[in-house]
């Protein structure tokens, strides 16, 4: 189990698409580069980052949790249900644990947290080789368990270097 029932409830109470406002209105020109910002009035809430469904926030715990963006997203549904079908490692890939949480009927996806970025700071995939062979390389053991969307922002690391797959609802 990651995260406990009374933190997702926490985490239902935020506006997720308020959330993804705030996190960009934060972003730092000077490094280029997104800031976790701290939720007003929720000591020890951070928003820590945002994708195209949804958002993740980060509790004072240090779990993270990701709320839909919009309402009809069955994401989070479909990644707590792929993750018992997955195994703990693919290939050269750790996959994070994550708990489902049903909170008045809204899902919320309680997942470890990983540092990232995946890529070193200055580097990307699209312009270092190894990176980019590495990332490949996931992506196309990933494909056997119908995980289609690995890429750097869908990857962390575990301390030791190990890549660490975030998001795998689809
Ligand atoms: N377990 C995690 N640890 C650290 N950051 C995370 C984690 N899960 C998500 N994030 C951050 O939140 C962003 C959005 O989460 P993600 O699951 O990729 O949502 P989406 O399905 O919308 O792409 C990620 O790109 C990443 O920056
Ligand atoms: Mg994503």
């Amino acid at each position: 189990m990651v995260g406990t029932f009374e933190e997702a409830q926490v985490a239902a109470t935020f506006d997720a698409c308020e959330m993804r406002t705030m996190f960009i209105s934060n972003y730092d020109y000077e490094s280029s580069s997104y800031l976790p910002i701290a939720i007003p009035g929720h000591d020890g809430w951070f928003v820590i980052g945002k994708g195209s469904t949804r958002v993740a926030v980060l509790s004072p715990s240090n779990v993270i949790y990701k709320l839909h963006l919009y309402n009809e997203g069955p994401f989070n549904q479909r990644e707590a249900s792929y993750r018992k079908s997955l195994p703990d490692v693919i290939g050269i890939c750790r996959v994070a644990d994550s708990t489902l949480y049903n909170v008045d009927d809204e899902p919320v996806l309680a997942m470890e947290y990983i540092e990232l970025p995946f890529a070193p700071k200055g580097q990307n995939s699209w312009d270092d080789d190894s990176l980019n062979k590495e990332i490949v390389r996931i992506e196309a053991d990933c494909l056997e368990y119908e995980i289609y969307d690995v890429h750097d922002g869908n990857l962390g690391r575990d301390k030791d270097g190990t890549p660490v797959l975030i998001d795998y609802a689809g």
